[in-house]
C-alpha cells in the first residue's frame, strides 16, 4: 500500500480516536501552503452525523493530533477546516520509507485482463498522424495498467482486409499484368513468385488507385471484385495480397520500433476472418440482420438516442464485409483466444459512431458477456496552426515519418556540441524529436485537439520533452558525481522547496489513478513537470556536492535520488526514452 493511502488511514484513526467514525477519509493537499501541507474537512460532514458544531468536532481533532506528536502548525480555519503540516522527522521518514521500497509509492489495482486495441495501422498506406497519437497514447495507458497491476495484452490490429487492399492490388494488375499471381493457367508455388514492389511503390499506389477509383466508376468495380476475391481466398489474389501485407508490415514494424512502441499481438482485420462464419450463424440465429436493398443490416437504434444512429452494415450487396463486421468478429476471435475482462479501443474520437454500433450490435447477441467491458478510448486530433487535422502543404494527409523529420529538424538545432560529439548526433537528435513529439502528444487531455509545433515541442525550457529529458540527465550525473558520498536517508529540510518536492512525491500514487481512471495521460505529464520544475529550483538554490551539513547533503541526494526514479519510471510508462546526453 502507498505511503500517501497509510496515512490517509493513521488520520482516520485519529480521527476515530477523537470519537468520529469516517469513512475512506482522504486528505486534500492545501491551497495555501502557509496554512498547512494538507487540509482535512471532514468536520463538514461529521456536523450532520453527530449533530455538533463543525468546528467543535475540529477542534477535537486538533486535540489528538497535538498529542500524537508528528504533526505541526495545527490550526483550524473558517468554519472547520483543519490545517495540518506534518514534522519534517515524520515527511522525512516517509520519503525513506520510499526510497527503501518503491512499491510504497504506488497503489496496485486487482488483476484485469485488458486488451488493448491500438496502433492500427493500415497495410500499403503511409502511417499518418492518427495512428501517432493512437500508437503514443495506446501505448503508455498499457504501460501503466500493467504498471498499476492490469494484465494488457496490446494488439496491433492492422488494417488489413478491406476496399483499400483491393485497389491495390488492382493497380498493381494495370502495372504488371503479366505476374503469375494474375494468371489463371498457373500452377505452381505462389511463394517463388517475386512482387517487383516495395514499400515505398505501395505507398505511391494507394493513394493514386484511391484516386482513379473515385472518377472511374469501372476501375472502382474492379477493385471491389477483388476485394470480394482476396475475402475469399481465391488462389493468386490471396497470395498477392499476403505479400503486400508482408511488406508493407515489416516497414511499419520499423516505424513503431522507432517509436518504442510494441505490441504483444500482431493481427490484422483479416485474422478474424476465420470467425466470420461462426458470426453470421450467431447473427442470423438470434433475426437480428435485416435485408436491406441487397444488403446485411443490423439495426441498433435505442429509444434514448437523441441523435441520428444508422443501422450497422454487416454485408455488402456484392458480399464483402464491412469495417464494422471484421470488428464483430474480432470480438469474438477475442472473447475465444484471449478471454479479456474488457477491451480497449484507442483510436481517433472521430470513429465514435462506428464503435458506438459496433458495441450495441455485440451487446446484441452477447458476442461477449455482459461484465465484459468493451470502450472506446477516443483522442482528438493533431491540427496545424489553421486549427485543422494537420496535412502537407498540397493538402494529403501528413504522413508519420515526414513529421518526425519536422521536429528532429528542431532538436538538432538544440543539441550541445560539447557533450554529444558528431558520430552520435543525428541519433541524439531523433531520440530527442520523438521525446518532443510524444510528451507533446501526451499533454494535453487526450480528447482534446492540439497544434503541432516542432519549434515549441523542441524547446528546452517550458513544458517539453527536451527540458525533461535534460533535467533528468542533470539529476542522473549529478548523483554519478556524488557516488561517494552517502545516501539511504532523509532525515533534514532546509527549504520549502523541498517540503514540496516531498509532498508532491507522495501524491504519485493518486496521479497514477487518475491517469488510469480517466485513460489519460495529461496528469502524468503535468505531474512530472511540475516536479522536475521544483527540483531544478531546488537545484539552483543549493550547492548539493559541497554542502558542508553532511545530514543535509544525504537528505538531498537521496531526495535526488527519488525524484530521478520517478522520472525515469514516468518516462519509461510515457515510452519515452531518455538518451545518455544531449
Ligand atoms: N485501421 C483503422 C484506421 O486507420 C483503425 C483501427 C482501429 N481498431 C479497430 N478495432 N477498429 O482508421
Amino acid at each position: 500500500m502507498s505511503i500517501i493511502k497509510e496515512l490517509n488511514e493513521e488520520m482516520q484513526k485519529i480521527v476515530a480516536k477523537a470519537g468520529y467514525e469516517i469513512e475512506n477519509l482522504v486528505l486534500q493537499p492545501s491551497g495555501r501552503r502557509d496554512l498547512g501541507q494538507f487540509q482535512l474537512n471532514d468536520a463538514m460532514t461529521l456536523a450532520k452525523t453527530y449533530h455538533k458544531a463543525p468546528r467543535m468536532i475540529a477542534e477535537d481533532i486538533v486535540k489528538v493530533l497535538e498529542e500524537d506528536g508528528r504533526f505541526t502548525n495545527l490550526n483550524i480555519a473558517g468554519p472547520g477546516f483543519i490545517n495540518i503540516t506534518l514534522k519534517d522527522e515524520y515527511l522525512g521518514k516517509l520519503l525513506t520509507e520510499i526510497y527503501l521500497d518503491k512499491s510504497k509509492n504506488i497503489d496496485k489495482r486487482e488483476k484485469r485482463k485488458i486488451i488493448l486495441d491500438y496502433g492500427g495501422a493500415n497495410v500499403a498506406k503511409a502511417l499518418h498522424v492518427g495512428h501517432l497519437r493512437s500508437a503514443n497514447i495506446g501505448e503508455a495507458l498499457k504501460r501503466l495498467a500493467i504498471l498499476l497491476g492490469y494484465d494488457v495484452v496490446g494488439d496491433a490490429h492492422l488494417g488489413d482486409y478491406g476496399r483499400p487492399l483491393g485497389l491495390v492490388v488492382l493497380e498493381i494488375k494495370k502495372r504488371f499484368p503479366d505476374l503469375a499471381y494474375f494468371d489463371e493457367s498457373y500452377q505452381g508455388d505462389y511463394h517463388d513468385v517475386n512482387l517487383p514492389v516495395t514499400n515505398e511503390d505501395l505507398e505511391e499506389i494507394y493513394p493514386y488507385a484511391s484516386n482513379k477509383s473515385k472518377e472511374d466508376e469501372a476501375y472502382l468495380e474492379e477493385a471491389r471484385e477483388i476485394t470480394f476475391k482476396i475475402q475469399n481466398h481465391e488462389r493468386g489474389y490471396y497470395d498477392i495480397w499476403k505479400k503486400v501485407v508482408e511488406i508493407s508490415k515489416n516497414d511499419i514494424k520499423k516505424v513503431y520500433d522507432e517509436l518504442n512502441v510494441n505490441f504483444e499481438l500482431w493481427l490484422g482485420e483479416s485474422d478474424a476472418a476465420e470467425y466470420l462464419d461462426e458470426l453470421d450463424e450467431i447473427y442470423k440465429n438470434s433475426n437480428v440482420l435485416t435485408e436491406s436493398e441487397g444488403a446485411e443490416i443490423i439495426e441498433v437504434k435505442e429509444e434514448s438516442d437523441n441523435s441520428p444512429m444508422p443501422p450497422l452494415l454487416y454485408r455488402r450487396s456484392n458480399g464483402t464485409v464491412s469495417y464494422e463486421t471484421t470488428d464483430l468478429a474480432t470480438i469474438l476471435q477475442r472473447r475465444k483466444e484471449e478471454n479479456p475482462d474488457e477491451i480497449w479501443y484507442c483510436v481517433d474520437a472521430r470513429q465514435s459512431l462506428h464503435f458506438d454500433q459496433v458495441f450495441r450490435a455485440a451487446r446484441k447477441v452477447k458476442l461477449v458477456e455482459d461484465r465484459v467491458g468493451l470502450e472506446h478510448i477516443g483522442f482528438g486530433t493533431m491540427n496545424g496552426k489553421d486549427g485543422k487535422p494537420f496535412k502537407t502543404r498540397d493538402g494529403g494527409v501528413m504522413s508519420l515519418k515526414a513529421l518526425i523529420e519536422q521536429v528532429e529538424n528542431e532538436t538538432r538545432k538544440r543539441i550541445n556540441p560539447e557533450t554529444v560529439d558528431e558520430e552520435h548526433k543525428e541519433e541524439v537528435a531523433k531520440t530527442v524529436a520523438i521525446a518532443a513529439l510524444k510528451y507533446a502528444d501526451l499533454l494535453p487531455f487526450r480528447g482534446t485537439d492540439y497544434i503541432f509545433d516542432p519549434e515549441k515541442f523542441a524547446d528546452l525550457e517550458g513544458k517539453t520533452g527536451p527540458y525533461l529529458l535534460y533535467s533528468t540527465i542533470r539529476m542522473k550525473s549529478l548523483l554519478t558525481k556524488g557516488q561517494n558520498l552517502e545516501l539511504g536517508k532523509i532525515t533534514k529540510f532546509k527549504t520549502e522547496t523541498e517540503r514540496d518536492i516531498a509532498l508532491t512525491i507522495l501524491r504519485l500514487p493518486i496521479v497514477l489513478n487518475k491517469a488510469l481512471d480517466s485513460r489519460s495521460l495529461n496528469d502524468i505529464t503535468e505531474y512530472i513537470y511540475k516536479l522536475t520544475s521544483l527540483y531544478n529550483k531546488f537545484y539552483s538554490e543549493n550547492k548539493i556536492l559541497i554542502e558542508e551539513d553532511k545530514e543535509l547533503q544525504t537528505s538531498w541526494l537521496t531526495l535526488t535520488k527519488i525524484v530521478y526514479d520517478i522520472n525515469m519510471l514516468l518516462l519509461n510508462t510515457l515510452a519515452i526514452k531518455v538518451p545518455e546526453k544531449m
